[in-house]
C-alpha cells in the first residue's frame, strides 16, 4: 500500500509540513505518538511525531526538520508523491487529563508535537500556557496556530529578534517563581533543551513531562535501538514512551547514543548527495 502526500509546504527554512493520506493512522491517533515512514523499498526508516490529524479527511500530519538523507530526501517530495510506508500510531498517547494550570514548552520543531496537546490540553479546560523558542524570529514555527490554543503564548528566540532575548528556559523559571501555581510542565525539543528545562524544574517539585528521540528502527520493541535510561532501568522509547518523567531521564546516555552513528549517517548524506543532480538543494 502506497501513502500520498496531499499537501506539502515549507513553514520556515529546512523545516516543512506534510498531509499524509492515512485514514487509519488519522483515526487511531492521539496527541503524544508517533510514526514510522519509508520513503521507498530502500529507505531508511524514520520516525516522526504525528503533529496533527483529521479523522474527517484521513490524513495525519508531519512536521520534520531537514537533518540528513532521509529527511532531505523526504523534503524534495511534493504533492501527489507516495511513500512507501507509513506505520503508526506508534507509542504511548500523552496522558492528558483535567489538573488545572499546564506550562507547554516547544523549542525548534518541538513545538509541533506540543501543538496537538496544547489543544487537547485546554478542550478538556486546563489553562494552558505555552512557550515557542527558535534561534530567531525565522526560524519559528506555528506561532498562531499555538495562539490559538493557548491562554498565554510567550515567545522566546536567542538573539532575540522575537520576544524574550534568551532560552525558553528563562520564561520556563520566570513562570515557576511567579504567583500562579503551576501543576504540569510538558517540554518538547532538543534532548538539550529538554535537560536544561529538566534542570531548571527539579528545585520545583513540579511535574516536568519529557518526549524523547533516541535513535529508532522496528518502533516496537523487537529491535533495542532505541532502549533509554529511565530512573536506573532500561525502556524503550518506542513503546514503553516517547514521554517520560525529565527527573528519570539520563539525559547524558539519550545524547551520545543519537551520536553513536554520526560517521555512516555523514557518509550516506554525502553519497546521496553525489547521486542529486544540478538542481541539488542538499547543501
Ligand atoms: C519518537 C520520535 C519522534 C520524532 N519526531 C520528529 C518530528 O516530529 N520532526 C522532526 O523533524 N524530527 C523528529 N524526530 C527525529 C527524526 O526521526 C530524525 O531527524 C530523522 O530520523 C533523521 O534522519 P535523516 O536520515 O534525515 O538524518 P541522519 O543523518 O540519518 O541523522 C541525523 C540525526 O537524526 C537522528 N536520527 C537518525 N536516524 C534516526 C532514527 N532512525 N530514529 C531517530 N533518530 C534518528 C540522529 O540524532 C542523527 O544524528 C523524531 C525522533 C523520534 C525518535
Ligand atoms: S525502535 Fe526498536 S525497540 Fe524501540
Amino acid at each position: 500500500m502506497a501513502y500520498k502526500i496531499v499537501e506539502k509546504r515549507q513553514l520556515v527554512p529546512d523545516v516543512h509540513l506534510m498531509n499524509i493520506e492515512a485514514p487509519d493512522v488519522a483515526a487511531a491517533a492521539k496527541p503524544g505518538q508517533f510514526i514510522i515512514l519509508r520513503i521507498d523499498e530502500e529507505g531508511e526508516r524514520i520516525p516522526l511525531t504525528i503533529a496533527d490529524y483529521d479523522v474527517d479527511e484521513g490524513f495525519v500530519t508531519i512536521i520534520f526538520q531537514e537533518m540528513g538523507k532521509t529527511t532531505k530526501q523526504l523534503a524534495k517530495m511534493a504533492a501527489g508523491d507516495e511513500l512507501q510506508d507509513f506505520v503508526g500510531p506508534l507509542g504511548k498517547a500523552s496522558e492528558i487529563e483535567k489538573i488545572g494550570t499546564v506550562v507547554l514548552v516547544g523549542g525548534g520543531v518541538g513545538i509541533a508535537p506540543v501543538y496537538p496537546q496544547a489543544r487537547a490540553y485546554r478542550e478538556i479546560g486546563n489553562k494552558v500556557i505555552s512557550i515557542i523558542g527558535a534561534r530567531n524570529e525565522s526560524l519559528l514555527i506555528l506561532e498562531d496556530e499555538m495562539n490559538a490554543v493557548s491562554d498565554e503564548l510567550l515567545v522566546a528566540t536567542d538573539d532575540g529578534s522575537k520576544g524574550h532575548h534568551g532560552f525558553v528556559t528563562d520564561l520556563v523559571k520566570e513562570l515557576l517563581d511567579g504567583d500562579e501555581k503551576i501543576d504540569r510542565i510538558v517540554a518538547i525539543g532538543p534532548p538539550i533543551m529538554m535537560r536544561a528545562v529538566a534542570g531548571v524544574t527539579d528545585p520545583y517539585d513540579v511535574e516536568t513531562i519529557v518526549s524523547l528521540n533516541p535513535i529508532m528502527v522496528d518502533g516496537t520493541g523487537m529491535c533495542g535501538g532505541c532502549r533509554v535510561n529511565i530512573g536506573g532501568e532500561t525502556k524503550f522509547a518506542c513503546v514503553d514512551g516517547p514521554e517520560f518523567n525529565a527527573k528519570d531521564v539520563d539525559f547524558n546516555l539519550l545524547m551520545s547514543r543519537l551520536s553513536l552513528y554520526r560517521k555512516e549517517e555523514m557518509e550516506s548524506l554525502e553519497t546521496y548527495k553525489k547521486g542529486c543532480g544540478d538542481d541539488c538543494k542538499c547543501q
